[in-house]
């Protein structure tokens, strides 16, 4: 048996309570409790304190586009960790008189009850692996380095600082917890908030999301890429264009579900594990041509999903698509590799290798911006992961 994984049969004592936040149903109708982070009684006592984390955003290469219960992905996916789109939070934890989950949530000082429910929910389901979650009173204070309302998902760089917080104090109140444990488990608390937040603590390319050739990848947390990276993708530089800043159309939660009795669903995951089989050599040689199609591929294949979905979206706006073809004609006139990639919004991602940097971005500056709301981009490339605040 997987010793990370403890998985009994449905005659086993489990009780609907745990059913619902802490098992996962299998494939084979088993149950499955990931048993190694579910901690014991805390061998410390604190009463009060406060941990920080800096978390960044990702970029998918291979999207993750549909999944099933209990935050597992449908397909495999790969990312880029960023390094300027972070969120920062600080958790002050002191005692709880209530017998519930308590906090308050500030984004930039302000209190957000609009973001208690979530929250709520993310503590819910976490809480068998957290039980200390209700010893304390938590002041949730965090902030974003990029515009709140700039259309970037704040989730993922935001559920994973809470996640690295999380682990943080359980490292207090715990001992003898290691790095790499603890960044493990940040990365599966994460998945339990938001799928893509797993891919945020670690830096560099990271993978979420079972496939074959890649070995140590689990749907159940980031792990870093485990192969030959050439150097050109070390510092690899992404422009994001801000087209639409405006609320998402279409929850992400919602558009996964979408994946569920789609027509092409079963095609569209065989060609993520297919990419991701294509990219291992490509990532090694830095083939950027052949790197180009795929990235390409990948993001015209997601709103292609969400365009045949039903029912159907389309979150490309008119400027989206000029700036795919002024890149496109860019591309082919200078031959400089530069591609593009979207996430499940209007706004793009233009890629490419930090030697191109300076035309590049006199090309970003000069003629794509006009095509941003307010002429808005913000300059980002790969970076570290998650980092510790100095409180
Ligand atoms: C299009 O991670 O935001 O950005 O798990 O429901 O929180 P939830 O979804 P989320 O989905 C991100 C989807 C994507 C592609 C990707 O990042 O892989």
């Amino acid at each position: 048996m997987d010793r990370r994984l403890y998985c009994c049969t449905r005659t086993q004592q489990i009780t609907k309570k745990q059913n619902e936040v802490s098992i996962f149903v299998k494939d084979d109708h088993s149950f499955m409790l990931v048993e190694e982070f579910i901690p014991n009684i805390p061998s410390k006592k604190i009463d009060a304190g406060s941990v920080g984390f800096t978390s960044p955003s990702n970029i998918a290469l291979v999207k993750y586009w549909g999944k099933k219960p209990h935050q597992i992905p449908s397909n495999p996916s790969i990312s880029f960790t960023l390094n300027n789109c972070k969120t920062e939070t600080v958790l002050q934890f002191s005692p709880n008189t209530t017998d519930g989950f308590s906090f308050e949530v500030y984004l930039d000082e302000k209190k957000q009850p609009d973001f208690r429910p979530k929250i709520e929910h993310f503590f819910q389901r976490i809480f068998p692996y957290a039980p200390f979650l209700k010893y304390y009173h938590f002041d949730i204070k965090t902030s974003n380095t990029f515009p709140h309302s700039s259309g970037i998902a704040s989730s993922a760089s935001g559920m994973s600082a809470l996640a690295m917080c999380i682990v943080a104090l359980e490292e207090q109140l715990y001992s003898g917890l290691d790095a790499n444990y603890l960044k493990r488990k940040a990365s599966f608390l994460a998945r339990l908030g938001s799928g893509s937040a797993c891919r945020s603590i670690e830096g560099g390319l990271v993978v979420w999301g079972e496939h074959k050739t890649i070995l140590g990848s689990s749907d159940l947390e980031g792990v870093p890429y485990p192969f030959e990276v050439h150097d050109v993708f070390k510092n690899y530089q992404d422009a994001i264009l801000l087209v639409d800043k405006g609320e998402k159309q279409v929850s992400s939660t919602v558009g996964h579900n979408l994946m569920h009795n789609h027509p092409y669903a079963p095609s569209r995951f065989e060609q993520a594990h297919r990419h991701l089989d294509q990219l291992i050599p490509i990532l090694k040689s830095g083939d950027l041509e052949e790197f180009i199609s795929i990235i390409e591929k990948e993001a015209l294949t997601l709103h292609a999903m969400m365009m045949s979905s039903d029912p159907y979206f389309i979150l490309m706006k008119p400027n989206t698509l000029e700036i795919i073809n002024l890149l496109w004609t860019y591309r082919k006139r200078t031959k400089i590799p530069v591609c593009f990639t979207l996430d499940a919004g209007a706004n793009v991602h233009v890629l490419y290798p930090k030697k191109h940097a300076i035309e590049v971005e006199l090309f970003v500056k000069n003629k794509l911006s006009a095509y941003c709301q307010n002429n808005q981009y913000i300059l980002d490339n790969v970076g570290e992961g998650a980092e510790r605040i100095k409180i």
